[in-house]
């Protein structure tokens, strides 16, 4: 038996013969800290905008074995990740954060969950949700039950992935606990790690990853659509099929400034140029919006105001919507352009 069980074991028949002393922590629950309603919540921690936005690990640690493996998820699928946090945090002496686990097992097992300050306001974004957690008693680490019950309704028909690490308990009680509290959500095999298999962790979660169907996302190369970014405001635009647009797409994402020219375009030069080797050149009635290389300069020109017509031009796309209004400014712009 493994030195953390023992200790494990002896608190645990510690805190049940000294009642008393467990029962002069007060800590709140999660009813007494929101009122029962989410929205009272104001500490809302939102996962990072950004990622591939089509997995979301969410994980609770209190000593880094969980994170670990939360974070090679994260770094393998370039994904979102949230940690799950409780509102106070738990103690750095040990004996009292196991006494504390152990009565907010207690509490939660009479319906009371402990507060947390992680939520999520929309799981729309994601196709799947890992949730990653230590055993604790047997049980899925109360903060990470805490939020399964909170979102369960978010949750719904979302795909869902447990992980979790132990000393030596299985994963089976909280896998039952997460299908109870998420009981109209999927769920995918899990992944389980033990101190004695923690070193595999490598090869196993790769492993995993490719039996639930996940795949690292990548820019789609086949893919028509730019996003431009100026500032914290975004526009996208359709490109036409063309050997120069190819070359354009493959030299994205790019961050750079245009610069004005004569109050009706922003260019950027393109070093080394853009390739016209079999596109054909000439465009005859430039509208606003649309995206050309102008070829004897090598620059391409994001057009704001309608252009004349010329026989060196090659038009490359189209910005969608009113998007142009991000470049009918004065000035340079600097703009972040990448394929979606
Ligand atoms: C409060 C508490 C209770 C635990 N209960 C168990 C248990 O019942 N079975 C077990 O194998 N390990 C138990 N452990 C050990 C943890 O599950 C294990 O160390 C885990 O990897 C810790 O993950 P973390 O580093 O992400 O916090 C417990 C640890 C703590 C702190």
């Amino acid at each position: 038996m493994s030195k953390l069980l023992l200790s494990l074991l002896m608190l645990l028949t510690m805190s049940i013969s000294a009642c008393s002393k467990s029962d002069d922590i007060e800590l709140p629950t999660d009813n007494e800290q929101t009122g029962g309603n989410e929205d009272d919540n104001e500490d809302n921690d939102q996962p990072p905008l950004g990622g591939n936005g089509r997995y979301l690990v969410l994980y609770a640690s209190r000593s880094g074995n969980t994170e670990s493996v939360a974070q090679l998820i994260q770094s393998s699928l370039d994904c979102d990740i949230l940690e799950v946090e409780p509102t106070i945090a738990y103690e750095s002496d040990y004996n009292a954060m196991l006494t504390r686990a152990q009565r907010e097992q207690q509490e939660i097992e009479q319906g009371n969950y402990p507060s947390i300050k992680t939520s999520v306001d929309s799981f729309d974004n994601y196709d799947m949700i890992f949730v990653g957690y230590p055993i604790w008693y047997g049980h899925m680490a109360t903060p990470m039950q805490t939020f399964l019950h909170r979102h369960a309704e978010k949750l719904k028909g979302k795909s869902i992935a447990l992980f979790a690490t132990s000393g030596s308990s299985g994963i089976s009680t909280s896998v039952s606990e997460a299908q109870r509290l998420c009981a109209e959500s999927i769920f995918t095999p899990t992944l389980h790690f033990t101190s004695s298999t923690i070193s595999q962790m490598q090869s196993r979660v790769a492993e995993w990853l490719s039996t639930i169907g996940t795949e690292k996302e990548q820019p789609n190369s086949n893919s028509m659509k730019i996003k431009l970014t100026v500032g914290d405001r975004s526009a996208t635009a359709t490109m036409v099929d063309n050997p120069t647009t190819r070359d354009f797409l493959s030299r994205l994402p790019l961050t750079i400034t245009m610069t004005d020219y004569a109050n009706a375009e922003k260019i950027y030069t393109f070093s080394p140029t853009l390739t016209t080797q079999g596109t054909t050149l000439g465009h005859s009635n430039p509208q606003r919006g649309d995206i050309d290389l102008y070829v004897p300069w090598g620059n391409v020109a994001i057009f704001y105001k309608v252009v004349n017509g010329n026989s060196q031009l090659v038009n490359l796309g189209h910005i969608d919507g009113d998007g142009i209004d991000l470049f009918d400014v004065s000035g340079n712009v600097n703009v972040t352009i990448e394929q979606q």
